[in-house]
């Protein structure tokens, strides 16, 4: 039974999902949440579409076992892989998911050359090529896969030599071939937004990220579905990992992602693979 009072789901390979997250806590300040993180099996990216499906029922199991109401499914490449099974098995709970933001930069863009940066799962999956026919026929998009990208975010790796060379390797020829908007089609790729300010510099290229049209359309399903909250206490926030809970209280910290006056609760947990979930306390 999905209950109003409960938290709002919200999924991701790992810490990338945080930049929908906030996005989130923003837009519904109301709302208790509860953030599950795989990093453990973190890059999705590169596995193959039926374990991305195996994973996210698990983590869909553990956020619904914690009384989640609706589930953000966090994660593009998840969303491309999983999210057609996750309707289909469990048809009594609204998933909200990811969709690279083609549309907007699409009717935007006035040099017809747009980017897209994600990762092969995401750009492989059928949901990526429907858009392009739906939105970007009279355009041209430039697909790069951001190999390295999602550890560079999920180890912390940021402000180092490499990883700023990394991402100019990707976006210097979409830059070069002309685009004026650059999409953020994977949750992992806000975090690069110093490096990417650095490398775009003064060139007139807009970033797309879709964490807030994902947030407004939460709100708008946990409308339409009875699902908002009426309590008028402070909400919970809670994180379960099944990597590092230390390293995920640290990420939380230095982008500072938690409003003033919240103390997070952070497990650490294990994804059992019959579907017993083991929370760890620290
Ligand atoms: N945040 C995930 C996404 O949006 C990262 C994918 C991965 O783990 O490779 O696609």
């Amino acid at each position: 039974m999905l209950h109003s009072q409960g938290p709002i789901g919200v999924f991701d390979s790992g810490l990338g999902g945080l930049s929908v997250w906030r996005h989130l806590a923003a837009l519904l300040p109301q709302e208790s949440f509860i953030y599950m993180a795989d990093s453990a099996h973190c890059p999705y990216g590169t596995r193959p579409a039926e374990e991305i499906v195996q994973l996210s029922r698990q983590l869909t199991e553990t956020l619904l076992s914690q009384g989640a109401k609706l589930i953000v499914v966090a994660c593009n490449t998840a969303t491309a892989a999983a999210i057609t099974a996750l309707r289909q098995q469990y048809p009594q709970v609204q998933f909200v998911g990811m969709e690279p933001a083609v549309k907007p930069a699409a009717l935007q863009t006035r040099s017809g050359h747009i980017g897209v940066l994600a990762t092969a799962g995401t750009l492989k999956g059928r949901h990526f090529h429907q858009t392009l026919q739906a939105y970007a026929q009279h355009i041209t998009v430039h697909t790069q896969v951001g190999e390295g990208l999602v550890e560079i975010v999920e180890q912390g790796h940021l402000h180092t030599p490499e990883a700023e060379a990394l991402l100019r390797r990707y976006v210097e020829p979409m830059l070069a071939a002309g685009i004026d908007q650059l999409v953020l089609g994977c949750t992992h790729y806000p975090f690069l937004m110093p490096l990417l300010e650095r490398i775009i510099g003064t060139q007139p290229v807009q970033i797309i990220d879709p964490a807030g049209a994902v947030a407004k359309r939460t709100q708008q399903c946990l409308h339409t579905q009875n699902l908002a909250t009426s309590s008028t206490t402070l909400p919970q926030y809670r994180f379960l990992t099944t990597g590092s809970a230390q390293g995920l209280a640290l990420f939380l910290e230095q982008w500072q992602l938690l409003p003033l006056g919240h103390v997070p609760s952070i497990q650490s947990v294990d994804l059992d693979p019959l579907g017993y979930t083991k929370i760890h306390k620290i």
